[in-house]
């Protein structure tokens, strides 16, 4: 049959786009893979797969216009404005005014929105920017969205939007900056101007040149991209990025889409809100590197501040008559503790298809493991998917009533899809199971900011402070690239 794609066929088209993009295709998506590549073979009238694998192998410049025909299907380009409020505020209480306040000799900025899909991340940075900068005319400002999907590009060019991008956005933003026409949004030319789109394989395409674009950046904004990217790529990406950068300029990526690497080059910052990297000033003359550290099981889903590892589940009494089903019982859990070091390994190296298919594994024997329903649920809020990572939660503290990890993973969850008040509930009840718990206070204080409530959010980053304050200066914070209690502390008195 002329349309099979075996699995040789398939592994081979899966390792192509991985080494022309960067993109790791995940097992989820193989079927929308192979219905694509169906597609594209019909549409070109080639005899099989085989033929329309060749054409993508070949270095011919039909091979590279087919590849901008494939490219949007192999690419997710899920965004809306203001994606992650937290960060947005962070950029205009904090970053933006410093970056001002440091560039004002020369009023140029150089901002860069990479992966930035059909446009509302580089316009939401431009509306921000406007909004602080009153004599705009007299800066020389550019704000570049540059961006692998050529279709994606076409649209956020356009300006044009539906109710659904605005999901999470005040309604003056609206009113001010677009203009109604039937169900759609036009961006005014007001904002549409001050950004540029420009193509851009992040993976493949070399920066900073003479020609590219991406060099001399203040700023470089890279949200849920480093997601679909496995960590080699991701490292390499990070040092052309750190290139681009100007000394002290900041990377901003999705939370916790960087765990797992090594980012000894760049100074992490860490807000309330958000981690946000920064270039130093006195640069290394080697090249940053991004090596893959092993990381520890329990770290949180999204935002890089710590958890406690859950509780241990109480110890069943030891039996003192061993019975002959003793021994296989140990075999099978000598097989667990494997499955679950596997699980965390290929955790660790971002291999989440493979993390999963053991933890399922491991589950089946021990359908009761706390640890596997924790990280099973840690993986799927990591690339949203959200219901299930609810369901492995709730199976979670079912096996341990008391566990503090995934009320943790919840609250994200519930402040991702922007409930402030279920995640304050979440957030109220760890400190209710333990009072230590510093994390849950600075998360409190940001959702009481956001809301407006200053005396609350001043009170919990007080009791944040209190508690760090009695931890010793020194310990490590695995879950914050390894900075210490004295520079959390220090980061805060900001
Ligand atoms: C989920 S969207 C993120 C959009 C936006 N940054 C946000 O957070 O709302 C991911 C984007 O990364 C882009 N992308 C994927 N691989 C890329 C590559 N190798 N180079 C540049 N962009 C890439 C996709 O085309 C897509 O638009």
């Amino acid at each position: 049959m002329k349309d099979k794609i075996d699995s040789d066929l398939n592994r081979k088209f899966i390792r192509l786009i991985e080494q022309k993009t960067g993109l790791r295709i995940r097992e989820q998506s193989q079927d929308d893979l192979q219905s694509a590549i169906l597609t594209r073979r019909k549409a070109l009238k080639l005899q099989s797969p085989q033929a329309y694998y060749q054409l993508l192998a070949a270095p011919t410049s039909d091979s590279a216009s087919e590849w901008q025909k494939l490219i949007p299907s192999l690419t997710n380009l899920e965004s809306h404005f203001f994606r992650d409020q937290g960060q947005f505020q962070l950029l205009r209480d904090k970053i933006f005014p410093e970056l001002i306040q440091r560039n004002r000799g020369h009023k140029t900025l150089r901002i860069c929105s990479a992966g930035c899909s059909t446009g509302e991340e580089p316009y939401s940075l431009a509306i921000t920017l406007r909004e602080l900068i009153r004599d705009w005319e007299n800066w020389d400002i550019t704000i570049l969205g540059v961006d692998i999907n050529p279709m994606a590009l076409e649209k956020a060019k356009a300006g044009v939007y539906g109710q659904w991008s605005f999901r999470r956005v005040e309604p003056y933003i609206q009113r001010h900056y677009f203009q109604t026409s039937g169900d759609k949004f036009h961006l005014s030319p007001l904002i549409r101007d001050l950004v540029r789109f420009r193509q851009v394989n992040l993976y493949r395409d070399s920066f900073p040149t003479e020609t590219s674009p991406l060099q001399a950046m203040d700023l470089i904004v890279c949200r849920n991209v480093f997601i679909y990217f496995d960590p080699k790529v991701v490292a390499q990406i990070l040092n052309k990025f750190y290139q681009v950068l100007k000394p002290e300029g900041y990377l901003l990526t999705g939370h916790a889409e960087l765990s797992g690497l090594d980012l000894s080059q760049f100074k992490a910052q860490v807000f309330p809100e958000s981690l946000i990297y920064q270039r130093p000033m006195q640069s290394s003359s080697a090249a940053v590197t991004a090596k893959i550290i092993p990381q520890p099981v329990y770290t949180p889903a999204f935002t890089p501040t710590p958890i406690p590892p859950p509780q241990q589940p109480p110890q069943p009494v030891a039996k003192k008559v061993s019975s002959p089903l003793s021994k296989p019982k140990t075999a099978k859990k000598q097989d667990v503790k494997t499955l679950l070091i596997a699980a965390e390994t290929a955790y660790g190296q971002k291999n989440y298809d493979e993390a999963i298919h053991q933890l399922q594994t491991l589950l089946k024997d021990d359908s009761r493991n706390f640890s596997a329903h924790h990280l099973l649920a840690q993986i799927y809020a990591n690339v949203g998917q959200y219901a299930e990572a609810k369901q492995c939660c709730q199976e979670a503290l079912t096996i341990q009533e008391f566990a503090i990890a995934p009320y943790y993973i919840l609250a994200k969850i519930a402040e991702e899809e922007d409930d402030l008040e279920q995640a304050k509930q979440l957030y109220k009840r760890i400190i209710y199971l333990d009072q230590n718990s510093f994390t849950a206070y600075l998360e409190l204080s940001h959702i009481y900011h956001l809301q407006g409530d200053q005396t609350r959010r001043e009170k919990m980053k007080a009791s944040a402070i209190k508690l760090l304050q009695r931890s010793p200066k020194e310990q490590k914070i695995p879950e914050l690239n390894n900075i210490t209690v004295a520079e959390v502390l220090e980061e805060m008195a900001i």
